[in-house]
């Protein structure tokens, strides 16, 4: 009798954990769920190569927005936010002699094709004279996507890691 309600209990015991377990999906601090991915948005402002850095040292990535809807909900969010940053995300052009280049999501040693095309207007417009191999949401045009240089300071931004 008491080994039948010991099992008895210990089905319904993981039925109902194991369940809750599958749908209580976490970020651990410092990243935070939205849209269920973990994301840690900074608002410091550096550098292309410089948000590379930090995202990589919080063992994290710039973030990846494979899907236009990810992008479009960041974008929104960036826009609540109302800081006036620009925020520099995973994307990287990995052929600066194509026009237009070949645009990339990067983590981890990983490349994503990207798989829609949502730059601004006459963007990207960086060569091999004036590599422009980074992007982040820009500003200026309401987070639409924008290249950038990635190793000067001439356009600093907040960024977005995801992990
Ligand atoms: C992002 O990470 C930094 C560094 O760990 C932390 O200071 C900051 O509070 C985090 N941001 C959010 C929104 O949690
Ligand atoms: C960044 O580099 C580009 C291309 O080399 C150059 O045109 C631009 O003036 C530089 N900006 C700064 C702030 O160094």
């Amino acid at each position: 009798m008491k080994v039948w309600l010991f099992v008895v209990c210990w089905l319904c015991f993981t039925a109902v954990f194991g369940c809750s377990e599958k749908q209580a999906f976490v970020c651990s601090p410092p990243f935070e769920i939205y849209e269920g991915n973990c994301y840690n948005i900074s608002t410091d402002k550096v550098s292309a190569d410089e948000a590379f850095a930090r995202c990589s040292r919080m063992g994290a990535y710039l973030a990846n927005f494979e899907t236009l809807e990810e992008a479009m909900l960041m974008k929104q969010k960036l826009k609540e936010m109302n800081t006036g940053l620009h925020f520099y995300v995973g994307g990287r052009n990995i052929n600066r002699r194509k026009p237009e280049g070949d645009w990339r999501w990067i983590r981890n040693g990983e490349m994503k094709e990207m798989t829609y095309f949502a730059f601004g207007a006459g963007e990207p417009n960086g060569n091999d004279g004036a590599p422009q191999d980074c992007m982040f949401f820009y500003a200026a045009k309401q987070y639409a996507f924008h290249n950038v240089f990635c190793d000067n300071g001439s356009y600093l931004g907040g960024y977005i890691c995801e992990k």
